[in-house]
């Protein structure tokens, strides 16, 4: 049977560990995964034993504490703490969800904090959202036209602007593209769900007038179609957002096409 191992340099160590405060009544053990490119040493997970009763309510909140008191070198993401920038994602007890609106009470035991898995990390908690980011540009995440721009805006019907509901509330937090099988060992040439998500929201714009452009884009073997509809991707947005619903509404508009 053929074995997989990591590679020695990619291997955890055991990190620091440190301890609440003697008087403290309600402790939370939380393990962090933490890596320094500067240090050459491999990962480790450090833990911490948190107070919960001089601490907020949401994992943020935990990780915000042991960078503020405990170790300032804890490097993360965060902006809005509204569930709103996206910039919070992280994998928590193996599932990826924005941090800030995730409370503490919802997970028992062990609380164990590593960044969005299969991206490059560039250090603790922050991944490298570099080939994400240039995905979604790829998609040219605008209002296209040809034809020649009115005196005023463009105006929708309630029934075309009800059209976008459920995909302009995407945050591109990358919980979605980051949880799905397909992404991770194709990541370099399939978009991910996210940024399908983000392609249907401009198919699906009336405004737009380039949509024959946007899929001749997409008619590829690898950019959408390495979606095998495995809904990790729906299962794991923390907005309740259906990403594999959204590229099955682009497969379906290419379908249409290729039979017209
Ligand atoms: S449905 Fe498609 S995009 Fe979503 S996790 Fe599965 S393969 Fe990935
Ligand atoms: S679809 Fe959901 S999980 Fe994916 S990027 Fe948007 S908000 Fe995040
Ligand atoms: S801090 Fe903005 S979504 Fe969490």
């Amino acid at each position: 049977m053929v074995e997989f191992a990591l590679p020695k340099n990619s291997k955890l160590q055991k990190g620091k560990e440190f301890s609440a405060p003697k008087n403290a009544a309600r402790v939370k053990r939380f393990e962090v995964y933490r890596w320094n490119p500067d240090t050459g040493e491999n990962p480790r997970i450090d833990i911490f034993h948190i107070d919960l009763d001089s601490c907020g309510p949401m994992i943020l909140d935990a990780v915000l504490k042991i960078k503020n008191e405990i170790d300032a070198t804890l490097a993360f993401r965060r902006s809005c703490r509204e569930g709103v920038c996206g910039s919070c994602a992280m994998n928590v007890n193996g599932k990826n969800t924005l941090v800030c609106t995730k409370a503490i009470e919802e997970y028992e035991g062990t609380i164990k904090i590593f960044p969005l898995p299969h991206m490059d990390v560039i250090k603790d908690l922050v991944a490298d959202m570099t080939n994400f980011y240039a995905q979604y540009a790829s998609i040219k995440p605008w209002i296209e036209t040809q034809t020649a721009a009115p005196d005023r805006e463009r105006l929708q019907s309630k029934e075309e602007r009800k059209k976008l509901d459920g995909l302009y509330e995407c945050v591109l937090c990358a919980c979605c593209s980051t949880s799905c099988p397909s992404y991770w060992w194709n990541s370099d040439k399939y978009l991910g769900p996210a940024v399908l998500l983000q392609a249907a929201r401009w198919l699906e714009d009336s405004r737009d007038e380039n949509a024959g452009e946007r899929l001749d884009e997409l008619e590829d073997p690898y950019k959408l179609y390495r979606c095998h509809t495995i809904m990790s991707c729906t299962d794991t947005c923390p907005k309740g957002l259906n990403p594999a619903k959204a590229i099955a509404d682009i497969k379906k508009l290419m379908a249409v096409r290729q039979q017209g």
